[in-house]
């Protein structure tokens, strides 16, 4: 199997992570966590994104230098991940003396070539999104994303003969060398390259911004964004460029897909770089069918969440609520009825019933399984979950995925109504019964600990453990059903996974 490189965007460090960041950096460790556990080796990067008017500007609201703030920040990112129970292989930040040298070794490569030219520009600059606008591309004369007027600017500076590129760029699409996902966001790609994409503009004069790379050739001017940006997906991996980098995919939201899918190819192509494999792109959560923004108040921390429902309900409400590729809105009150019902009520429940009884009956030992007490309904059940939700992992359709264990754990709580075991337990004639019934359940619960793994890896840590099993057995996807637990092998007494939420929020 191929290795993955994956990445998020790395996140502007002038605010503090929020629920928007949070979303795409889970979703990278759920793909890390499915592929390892299929044997695939991995390495994930995030990090922050450090130069340009916006952070020089939040910097200056603090009184700090640039410097001081960008470190801070970055610090509560990596620390936020971290408490968050979300491992990253590496943490990029921009002004990493590493990707400073990188951005100008490339800068000037690309220069020495003739692909950057010195020009004077006039044109339609949001500071929100750091780049300038085609009257076209606005929306009512406004940003469609940041919604204020752009500002007009002219001045001198230096170009990236992006439009050169326009033709080999196309062609990487039609012929799938670059992949774009879902499909919707490929034909947006692909309606832009029906017009002329243009140069690009890759400097600020010194004078005006001072909060960036200088360019090798010309010391008046600095870099800012894109072009620093996005070579840190490059540079974030240091001596393991030539391994690792043909096999990048890259995580974003669809406000950063022209930079990825359009400025980005073409800079690999100057560079004369490997270009990566694929871009996933999902869409925004939405607040109150609007932005979330501090001076509204709305900021969803992701740390407060965790304090307020647990980190796994955080992660389970996200993935199950959002199709990858479409907006969401994010609710509080449907984040509870997911905890409560299908956390709750659906694995907890199934867990806390079948491991009590497994306790009471037998002391936590494992009883034989026999013929009478196999149903291949149900091990046929989570054969099929575990089809389906690597089938939709692997398209990304996470909530899917989630929804097909959620079909066997359905099956499992049912299977424990229909066979009774509380009711056949009241005549010691049946005890072998029961015993081998539980016996069922328990391998349920062991499959589902190892299939929401990557969903939900507190929790499926604590069943293993709950269930008596080693650590190292959790990857072990392929134990076949019937063969994990020893007879007499001891499961533990159950503390609830999930404790119900009985206040709503709000
Ligand atoms: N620094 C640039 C990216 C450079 S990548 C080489 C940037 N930073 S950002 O802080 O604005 O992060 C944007 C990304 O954060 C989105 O693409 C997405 O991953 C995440 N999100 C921020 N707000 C979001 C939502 N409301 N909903 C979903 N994800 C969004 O752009």
């Amino acid at each position: 199997m191929d290795p993955l490189y994956l990445t998020t965007p790395i996140y502007y460090a002038n605010a503090e992570p929020h629920l928007g960041h949070t979303y795409t950096t889970i979703v990278a460790d759920v793909l890390a966590r499915f592929w390892r556990a299929r044997g695939r080796s991995v390495f994930t990067v995030t990090g922050t994104d450090e130069h340009g008017d916006k952070i020089a500007e939040a910097a200056a609201r603090t009184g700090l230098a640039p410097q001081a703030f960008v470190d801070r920040i970055s610090a509560t990112f990596r620390s936020t991940w971290e408490a968050a129970g979300i491992p990253i292989d590496h943490f990029v930040r921009t002004t990493d003396a590493e990707h400073v040298a990188f951005v100008r070794a490339v800068l000037g490569d690309i220069h020495a070539r003739g692909d950057i030219y010195f020009g004077s520009y006039r044109g339609l600059y949001c500071y929100g999104c750091e780049r300038f606008y085609q009257e076209r591309e606005l929306v009512d004369g406004l940003c469609p994303d940041h919604r204020v007027a752009p500002t007009e600017i002219a001045e001198e500076n230096y170009f990236f003969r992006m439009g050169a590129y326009q033709e080999r760029l196309a062609a990487l699409f039609d012929e799938a060398r670059i992949a774009i996902v879902p499909d919707r966001y490929r034909n947006e790609v692909l309606a832009l390259l029906r017009e002329p994409i243009g140069d690009l503009c890759i400097s600020r004069p010194k004078s005006r911004l001072a909060w960036g790379i200088e360019l090798p050739f010309d010391d008046r001017y600095v870099t800012y964004v894109w072009f620093d940006a996005l070579l840190s997906y490059v540079s974030a991996l240091g001596d393991r460029r030539d391994e690792l980098w043909p096999y990048a995919e890259h995580l974003i939201a669809k406000d950063i897909l022209k930079p990825h899918a359009i400025y980005w190819p073409t800079m690999l192509l100057a560079a004369r770089l490997p270009l990566y494999r694929r871009l996933c792109v999902h869409g925004y959560w939405q607040m109150d069918a609007g932005k979330m923004s501090k001076s509204l108040g709305n900021v969803v921390r992701p740390l407060d969440m965790k304090a307020r429902y647990g980190m796994d309900a955080f992660r389970y409400y996200l993935l199950r609520d959002m199709a990858f590729g479409q907006d969401a809105e994010f609710s509080e009150v449907a984040l509870v009825a997911r905890l409560n019902g299908d956390l709750a009520n659906g694995l907890g429940n199934l867990a806390s019933r079948v491991l009590r009884m497994q306790q009471s009956y037998f002391q936590g030992a494992i009883q034989p399984r026999t013929p009478e007490g196999v149903d291949d309904a149900l091990p046929a059940a989570f054969a099929r979950a575990r089809g389906e939700s690597e089938a939709h992992v692997g398209e990304l359709a996470f909530h899917r995925a989630l929804e097909a264990i959620w079909r066997a754990l359905d099956h499992a709580n049912k299977y424990v109504t229909d066979t009774a075991p509380f009711t056949l337990a009241k005549d010691p004639a049946r005890r072998p019964r029961v015993g081998a019934i539980l016996h069922e359940l328990c391998e349920g619960l062991r499959v589902a600990a190892q299939l929401v793994e990557p969903f939900l890896p507190e929790t499926a840590r604590r069943l293993w453990t709950m269930l008596g099993l080693p650590p190292g057995r959790l990857a072990a996807l392929d134990t076949p059903w019937g063969t994990a637990f020893a007879i007499g092998h001891r499961t533990a007494a159950p503390e609830a996974l999930f404790p119900r939420v009985e206040t709503l929020p709000g």
